[in-house]
């Protein structure tokens, strides 16, 4: 049994990890044939690509996928810890995953992701949920196999969490949720501990992948016929600075965006690590999407400072204005917190007003949630959650409103969309602009999905445009 531990969790100071190629033990490949799994992911990317992997993992096992956790063999939940209601969320599924093994005892149900890597989680989970068959983390995902083969053979509860990260792992086997847009993990890891944030004691500290393992999975997604890569890591703007001293995000791109490949996209970019060479490099290649996400938590420099997000209001909006000014016709998106401990109505004030000047073309938006561990937990909170509430909404108006504002703009214009599928409405296509904005459209002729289009836009709503094929 490994147990998470925070002391280790929150530690930096190993220098070099070791980079392996995964391997399956033969023995185990296809000893499960003719079980079934379902998986639930939970929170970002990062999860939804793991789960890419832990699918592939399980169908080296022998076993396949169901649609409904009512009909599989083997339930496991990919969890995320970043606010109280992702936890809520996975606490009442097991929950009914309880109720659910009580009729069919063989039922093996399994926890993974974020929240394996909490110590609280995981004391609840050898105490109340012991029904529960086996646990991993963040950092020992390749074990899987091994794991969940164990729990089987052995019918004991599996607990093994690494809290220091070891091994960057190549090689992982991948069932790509589509075969037309991928995401590349190109960084692991944050080392920007935000205060209220728990990422970076789930996920460890920043490690950067080979460039040219990154390059090669590329070269293989354009054989494959992929369209679109996502890059993605928690801070992608950090990229190369553990590994190299002069190859960065911006290096990076550009060596992507000489390639074959109609669409690259990057997320999510910290402030603090954007560079001219990324704003020029994203500027300069028309297959590198006009689409940056630049969260800015707050407009209050106070706030931003007690967040401990190591820029002020005046440095973002000289970032964002520069980003603005060099990329044509850049969406820029963010994410904000409200109620942050100690925020006043005039530390809010400013998050509106900057809000009013940035014009976000996409925001998501939250309530501040207390995570257990992080430095924000000690802050005096006077805030009710009342005028927390009544906060998110008065920034929700303004940012909805620019939403629709900026897509009124698009009207009557021409946009590239790359077809995702048929949306609910009746024989309307849908898909995503350069910009990052939902499309729904008509057209009269037969479209695949994957392919790259016209459509002049003929209505502006909110969260998407409606358009017509050329
Ligand atoms: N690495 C990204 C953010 C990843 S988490 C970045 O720094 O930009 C996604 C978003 O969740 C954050 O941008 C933040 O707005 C929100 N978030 C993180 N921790 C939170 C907390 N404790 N309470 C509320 N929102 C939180
Ligand atoms: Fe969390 Fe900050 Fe790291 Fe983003 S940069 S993952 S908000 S600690
Ligand atoms: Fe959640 Fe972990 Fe992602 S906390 S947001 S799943 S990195």
């Amino acid at each position: 049994m490994n147990l998470p531990n925070l002391i280790e969790a929150k530690s930096r100071n190993r220098k070099d990890y070791n980079r392996i190629d995964y391997k399956i033990d033969d023995s185990i490949i296809n000893k499960y044939k003719g079980k079934t799994f379902f998986i639930k992911t939970y929170g970002c990317q990062m999860n939804e690509h793991d789960t890419e992997n832990i699918k592939a993992l399980l169908i080296d096992l022998g076993f396949s996928e169901v649609d409904n956790y009512l009909n599989a063999d083997l339930v496991l939940l990919n969890t995320c810890s970043i606010r109280e209601n992702a936890h809520n969320k996975a606490f009442g599924m097991l929950g009914r995953l309880k109720h659910l093994k009580e009729e069919k005892k063989d039922l093996l149900i399994g926890l993974c992701g974020c929240m394996a890597q909490e110590v609280g989680v995981v004391e609840e989970i050898l105490k109340d949920y012991k029904f529960v068959n086996f646990v991993f983390g963040t950092h020992n995902l390749y074990q899987l196999p091994e794991i969940l083969d164990k729990a089987i053979e052995e019918n004991k509860q599996q607990i093994e969490v690494f809290s220091r990260e070891g091994d960057l792992v190549e090689g992982l086997p991948v069932v790509r949720a589509n075969s037309y847009k991928a995401y590349v993990n190109i960084i692991y890891g944050c080392d920007k501990f935000c205060t209220y944030c728990i990422v970076p004691y789930t996920r460890g500290r920043e490690r950067s992948r080979k460039k040219e393992d990154i390059l090669n999975e590329i070269d293989k997604l354009i054989e494959d016929g992929y369209k679109e890569v996502t890059l993605l890591g928690q801070n992608v703007n950090a990229y190369g600075k553990d590994l190299y001293d002069d190859y960065n995000l911006g290096n990076l791109l550009e060596d992507i965006a000489l390639k074959d490949i109609p669409r690259i996209r990057f997320m999510t970019s910290h402030p603090w690590d954007f560079t001219d060479k990324m704003i020029e490099v994203i500027g300069k290649y028309p297959n590198i999407m006009p689409a940056v996400h630049l969260p800015v938590q707050s407009g209050s420099s106070r706030v931003l400072k007690l967040m401990g997000r190591r820029y002020t209001r005046e440095s973002y909006l000289e970032l964002f204005h520069k980003i603005k000014d060099t990329v044509l016709g850049v969406s820029i998106s963010t994410d904000i917190i409200v109620g942050f401990p100690g925020e006043t109505e005039e530390d809010f004030n400013d998050t509106l007003s900057l809000v009013e000047e940035c014009k976000y073309d996409n925001a998501f938006t939250f309530i501040f949630s207390e995570r257990e561990g992080t430095p924000a937990c000690k802050l005096k909170d006077n805030t009710t959650l009342k005028e927390k509430e009544d906060r998110l909404q008065r920034l929700n108006e303004v940012v909805n409103k620019y939403f629709l504002e900026n897509n009124k703009k698009l009207e009557n214009t021409t946009l590239k969309v790359l077809v995702e599928g048929i949306s609910d409405k009746k024989g309307m296509y849908y898909g995503y602009s350069e910009t990052n904005k939902l499309i729904n459209f008509s057209g009269d002729r037969e479209l695949n999905i994957g392919d790259i289009v016209e459509v002049e836009i003929t209505d502006a709503k909110t969260w998407s445009l409606d358009g017509r094929l050329i």
